[in-house]
C-alpha cells in the first residue's frame, strides 16, 4: 500500500476488533480527520465492521450499522484489508489475529499481553502472507517510542532503555512522594480518578510494565524477549516510610523498566528504584510515561507523554494505520496534495505573555503612568515588583498574554515616557497563552 501516486488513490476498508475506550476514540479520530488523512496519504480510509460482545451498549458517534458480534465479518472478509485490534486479552484475540494475518490482512494492535507472548509468531505470519503488523500503542500509549526505536534509531546501536512505562504506578508514587497518603489510600484515590483499574494487580504488581519492557527491548536490541524473560517486582509492598527516607537522601522512588544490552547478552527487569532527584526520569510525575534511550550514536534521548487514555492511545493506533497505508514519496513541503490551505500568521498577530524590566525615575506616580499605557493597549499586568531608589530604581512587570503588535505599540510609548531611563528589557514568558491569535 506504500508510496502510491495520486492516480493510485483508493479506499481502504478498516475493520475493528473491539469498540471500548480506545476503539471508540480510533473511530472518532479516523472519521474526524478523514479529510486530512486523505490529503496526506492519498487514501480514503473507511471504517468497516466493528466487533463487540454486547451490541446494545451506548457508543456515541458510532454508526450502529457497523457493529457486529460475528468475528468473521472482520477477520475473514477480504474487503477488510486492515484490522485494528483493540479488544484486549489473549483468547479469542490471538486466534482472531491469526485468521486475519493468514489471509494477508494487515493488523494494528494495542495489546501488550498478546505481543509480549506471541509477537514473533504473529509477525512471521504477517510477513509470510504479505501483510504488516504494527503495535505502537502496546507500549507507552501516545508516546511514539516503538517508531523511534525501529526507524529513527535502527542503526544507532541502542545500549539501554530505561522507562517509567506504567502510568498507574507513577501516579501512585508521585502522590505518595507529595505526602498524599499511604499506598492503600493513594491507590483508592487513583481508582476513584480512573487512573487505576478496579483490579489493579497487573499494574501495581509490575506485570504490565514487564510486558511493555519485553516489547521495547525486543525492538531496541533486535532480539526476542518474551514476557517470561522479564523478572518483575511491583510497588504493592512499598512503604511510605521508604519513600520519605529516600526523599531525605535526595531520591525519588519510581517503578522502572530497565533493559541493557552488553556485548553478548541482554537483561530486562522491572523494579521500584531510587532515582536521584536531578535525574531526567525523576521529574516525570503523575500518570505520564517516559523512556530514556541510550545509544552509542545519540547518547541519551528521552520521550515523555501520556501512557494511556482513549484519545491518547488512539493517536498511536491511527499512526500505525497511516504507517501501513503509507504517505506519498513526494515531500510534504512542496506537495499541493498535502496543503491544508492554512497560512502563516503575521508575527504581530500572535500572542505571548511578557516580562519587562526597566530603570525608572524614583518619583511618585511612575507605576500608574506605565500601567495606564499597557491598559490603553489592552494588556493587563499580572505581577509588579518595584525596587531600589534614586538612580537604582527599577520596575519589573509580568504581563498576561496579549497580541505582540499591541505590546510593540505599548513599549514604544513606554520608552517615550520621561520616567523611563535607558532601554527596557522585554522577554517572552512561556506557557502563559503564547501562540497564534
Ligand atoms: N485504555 C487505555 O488507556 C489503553 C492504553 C494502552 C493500551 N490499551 C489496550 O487497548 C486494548 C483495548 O483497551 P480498552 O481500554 O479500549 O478496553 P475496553 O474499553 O474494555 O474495550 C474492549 C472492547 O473489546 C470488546 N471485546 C472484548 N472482548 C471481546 C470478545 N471476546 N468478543 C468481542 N468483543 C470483545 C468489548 O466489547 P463490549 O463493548 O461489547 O464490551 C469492547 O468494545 C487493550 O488491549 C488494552 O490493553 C488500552
Amino acid at each position: 500500500m506504500r508510496n502510491r501516486r495520486a492516480s493510485d488513490r483508493r479506499s481502504v476498508r478498516i475493520g475493528l476488533l473491539g469498540c471500548g475506550t480506545v476503539g471508540q476514540a480510533v473511530v472518532r479520530t479516523l472519521t474526524g480527520s478523514a479529510a486530512t488523512i486523505e490529503r496526506a496519504t492519498g487514501h480514503r480510509l473507511e471504517v468497516g465492521p466493528i466487533l463487540v460482545r454486547d451490541p446494545s451498549k451506548e457508543r456515541p458517534g458510532i454508526d450502529p450499522a457497523l457493529i457486529t458480534t460475528d468475528p468473521a465479518a472482520v477477520i475473514e472478509d477480504p474487503s477488510v484489508t486492515l484490522v485494528v485490534e483493540v479488544m484486549g486479552g489473549l483468547d479469542p484475540t490471538l486466534d482472531h489475529l491469526r485468521t486475519a494475518l493468514r489471509r494477508g490482512a494487515s493488523v494494528v494492535t494495542a495489546n501488550k499481553q498478546l505481543l509480549s507472548r506471541h509477537g514473533p509468531e504473529l509477525l512471521a505470519m504477517a510477513e509470510q502472507a504479505g501483510g504488516e503488523m504494527r503495535f505502537e500503542a502496546s507500549a507507552c500509549g501516545a508516546v511514539p517510542v516503538i517508531k523511534v526505536l525501529r526507524e529513527s534509531l535502527l542503526a544507532a546501536e541502542v545500549t539501554a532503555v530505561t522507562g517509567i512505562v506504567n502510568g498507574t504506578t507513577n501516579f501512585i508514587l508521585t502522590e505518595m512522594a507529595k505526602g498524599g497518603g499511604g499506598y492503600d489510600e493513594v491507590l483508592a484515590r487513583a481508582q476513584a480518578l480512573g487512573y487505576a483499574e478496579a483490579d489493579p494487580t497487573e499494574d501495581v504488581g509490575g506485570a504490565d510494565a514487564a510486558a511493555k519492557m519485553a516489547i521495547l527491548s525486543s525492538i531496541a536490541f533486535h532480539a526476542r524477549v518474551h514476557l517470561d524473560d522479564v523478572p518483575y517486582e511491583g510497588i504493592d509492598r512499598l512503604q511510605s516510610e521508604d519513600i520519605e527516607r529516600a526523599a531525605s537522601l535526595g531520591f525519588v522512588v519510581k517503578l522502572l523498566g530497565v533493559a541493557r544490552a552488553d556485548d553478548g547478552s541482554i537483561s530486562v527487569r522491572v523494579y521500584p528504584a531510587l532515582v536521584p532527584r536531578g535525574h531526567r526520569l525523576a521529574s516525570v510525575g503523575g500518570a505520564d510515561n517516559a523512556v530514556l534511550i541510550e545509544s552509542r550514536a545519540t547518547r541519551e534521548i528521552m520521550l515523555v507523554g501520556p501512557g494511556a487514555g482513549g484519545d491518547e492511545t488512539a493517536s498511536a493506533v491511527v499512526a500505525d494505520v497511516l504507517a501501513i497505508v503509507g504517505t506519498p514519496q513526494w515531500s510534504f513541503l512542496h506537495n499541493a496534495l498535502v496543503d491544508s490551505g492554512r497560512s502563516v500568521a503575521p508575527a504581530g498577530e500572535t500572542t505571548s505573555a511578557f516580562y519587562v524590566r526597566m530603570s525608572v525615575a524614583d518619583r511618585p506616580g511612575v507605576l500608574a503612568r506605565v500601567a495606564s499605557v499597557f491598559a490603553e493597549e489592552g494588556l493587563s499586568i499580572r505581577t509588579v515588583v518595584q525596587s531600589g531608589s534614586g538612580d537604582e530604581a527599577s520596575l519589573v512587570l509580568i504581563l498576561h498574554a496579549g497580541l505582540e503588535r499591541r505590546m510593540e505599540a505599548a513599549m514604544a510609548r513606554v520608552r517615550a515616557l520621561d520616567d523611563v531611563r535607558g532601554e527596557p528589557v522585554v522577554l517572552r514568558v512561556l506557557g502563559s497563552g503564547e501562540g497564534g491569535s
